[in-house]
């Protein structure tokens, strides 16, 4: 007969109520926090799930309670013993509402020490701002019960989401990681090959390619939870490494992929935070999000949305604003509701805001002690200002900020100026329940970039056009292309883009007509996308899909603010993690076997050389 070795222990820290009154228990856990009463010690002992309240009487056991004075904060303990009803004392209660466990105690029997603990670089029970700190004792920070809560929750939607697309017919499917580049837009992590001298693996931006593969394998229905590596600069909602809930089915519709979205997040939602999420989303096109706030991601729970004044403006004697116009450029403004008390700063910063977004200058009227205070209001006509009063609902108190530029720079800086204002005011105090779920559809399918002097895909090169624009594509005339609408969609929520998808070409001409618009000639296309090509001549059946950054919303369903704390190891925002300290160096040996040379420190040298001699340059 096989042993059964005896239970590590009983219960969990927050598991034993009054009904396990006069039960005898075990628990493990770390010393919380511990009191001395008396020569009685207390202690709250903490696991995973919460805290329990020990008490060592000498009467009960003396060893245990002996042993019980050297305990330390954050030292590893098993502990036996009785559970009993908190008692009385001094006639009256100790029953703590604040825990779980707060009607019970258990009465100490015995105490095993599994390991010590040296005092802790920071205290687990204050919140602390030194996130380097956090990062390179990051082991202890997940002690946290906030930390603890935060992978508890992103655990708890990863199984709902799974479960879902379970249930609606969906397979795992997972794809290589060590796989050739895939334009999703930022710089790849390159990985060489030591079996092929010279050659190198990229690690993907997005599983895009092989999922629509799939879909050529007849899979119809992927999903993966996909890890995705992306070169690009750090921000609270952005990782190198991060995962997206990846899907791509067959024989679908945009409508049949945002309801299934719609669904997911529900779920979703309703798992991690319990709260019963609205849909359908509303839908809005991207024109209409950067008209009404110059964002594709927008946040609508602060009002402020943008008015046109282009009509309005359009023979003013206002010189800036009627230029503009004259140049096929737009006036738009917005109503900063009760902020006519701007101080010097914020307009100084609100302008600088403007013009990092592309304006010259920015414009704004208060309506302050019954008057209207600018320095442009004198040149405008009795007619320009009522249209401003009554467009924009102006009262005693607000702030009203103008842009006026082409339709691009207007949108951008109004856009940015409306989240700056909304920062300044406190816009979203009180606000922190409220699910602003919204879908933006029909992104333009291409954007010019001035600098690179070539048109790009907005989303990428394997989004379909709109079937009523998908002749343009085909057609020479690429002044038409800024005019393509494509049939891509992205699910934002309070401001946050939490996901983005489309339907796909699956025809190997138009995906060449693609291509050649992005300036991808045969012979590349060939070497880059020959698989892609040759896969869509082959029945390939029509197909979309979308991929949902999962950290972002483990971010949201936490309330939390930066997706670094719903990560259990992320990287910092020079993209390093500080307990491993990586990246690091690795040894010559290592390169060589991977046939790699490192420039950087010729580059260094360089860079020294020259510098005296530039030096040099400026005394003479
Ligand atoms: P996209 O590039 O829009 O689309 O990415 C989809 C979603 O992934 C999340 N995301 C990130 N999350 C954290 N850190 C990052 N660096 C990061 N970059 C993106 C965002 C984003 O909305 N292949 C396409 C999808 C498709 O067409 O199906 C794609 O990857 O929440």
């Amino acid at each position: 007969m096989i042993q059964q070795a005896p239970m590590y222990r009983t219960h969990h820290c927050n598991e034993l109520r009054s009904s396990h009154v006069g039960e005898a228990v075990t628990l493990c856990g770390w010393v919380n926090s511990n009191r001395d009463h008396h020569g009685v010690i207390f202690i709250d002992l903490r696991d995973r799930e919460g805290v329990t309240q020990v008490v060592f009487r000498p009467e009960e056991s003396a060893e245990a309670a002996t042993a019980s004075h050297k305990l330390r904060h954050e030292d590893c303990v098993r502990i036996s013993g009785q559970v009993a009803a908190r008692p009385e004392f001094d006639g009256q209660s100790t029953v703590n509402e604040n825990i779980e466990t707060g009607e019970i105690e258990v009465v100490a029997t015995g105490l095993e020490v599994l390991n010590k603990s040296e005092v802790l670089p920071f205290q687990l029970d204050k919140e602390l701002s030194n996130e380097d700190l956090r990062m390179t004792h990051r082991y202890l920070d997940l002690r946290r019960p906030r930390m603890a809560a935060n992978l508890k929750s992103r655990h708890k939607i990863m199984k709902a989401a799974r479960d879902f697309l379970d249930e609606t017919g969906f397979i795992e499917v997972e794809t290589p990681v060590l796989s050739k580049s895939t334009p999703e837009g930022a710089r790849d992590f390159l990985v060489p090959s030591r079996l092929n001298p010279g050659k190198f693996y990229a690690l993907p931006q997005a599983p895009q390619q092989y999922k629509q593969l799939l879909m050529v394998g007849g899979v119809e229905r992927y999903f993966q939870f996909a890890r995705c590596f992306r070169d690009e600069d750090l921000r609270a909602d952005r990782q190198p490494e991060f995962t997206q809930i990846d899907i791509e089915a067959s024989f679908v519709t945009e409508n049949d992929l945002i309801a299934l979205t719609e669904g997911l997040l529900a779920k979703m939602f309703k798992a991690g935070r319990g709260v019963d999420v609205a849909v359908p989303f509303p839908r809005i096109t991207h024109q209409e999000a950067m008209d009404q706030f110059g964002s594709d991601k927008p946040e609508r729970r602060i009002g402020m949305e943008i008015v046109d004044f282009s009509d309005t403006f359009a023979g003013s004697g206002f010189g800036v604003f009627k230029g503009a116009i004259e140049k096929g450029g737009k006036v738009r403004a917005i109503n900063a509701k009760g902020f006519a008390g701007v101080t010097t700063g914020q307009i100084k910063r609100l302008e600088e805001v403007a013009k990092e977004a592309g304006a010259g200058g920015m414009a704004y009227i208060k309506a302050e002690g019954g008057e209207w205070k600018s320095p442009i209001v004198k040149f405008f006509s009795e007619g320009e200002k009522e249209a401003i009063r009554t467009r924009l609902e102006v009262e005693e108190g607000d702030l009203v900020l103008f842009g006026c530029d082409c339709w691009e720079t207007v949108c951008e800086v109004l856009g940015r100026l409306r989240l700056e204002v909304c920062h300044m005011q406190n816009l979203l105090a009180g606000k922190e329940d409220e699910l602003d779920f919204l879908w933006v559809t029909e992104f333009p399918l291409l954007a010019f970039s001035e600098e690179e002097e070539k048109w790009n895909a907005v989303h990428h090169p394997f989004t379909r056009p709109h079937a009523e624009d998908a002749h343009l594509l085909a057609g020479d005339d690429t002044s038409v292309y800024g005019s393509i609408r494509s049939q891509a969609y992205d699910v934002v929520l309070n401001g946050v883009e939490l996901g983005g998808g489309s339907i796909r070409i699956h025809e190997g001409k138009l995906q060449e007509q693609m291509f050649k618009a992005l300036g991808i000639d045969g012979e590349e296309q060939e070497l880059m996308f020959g698989h892609i090509l040759e896969s869509f001549s082959f029945g390939a059946p029509p197909h979309g899909g979308i991929a949902l950054g999962f950290d972002r919303i483990a971010m949201l369903v936490a309330k939390e603010d930066s997706i670094r704390e719903v990560i259990a190891f992320p990287k910092n925002n020079k993209g390093a993690d500080l307990m491993s300290a990586s990246p690091s160096g690795v040894d010559f040996k290592q390169l060589r076997e991977l046939y790699v040379k490192t420039t950087f420190r010729e580059q260094k040298e360089r860079q020294t050389q020259q510098q005296p001699e530039a030096e040099g340059n400026k005394e003479r």
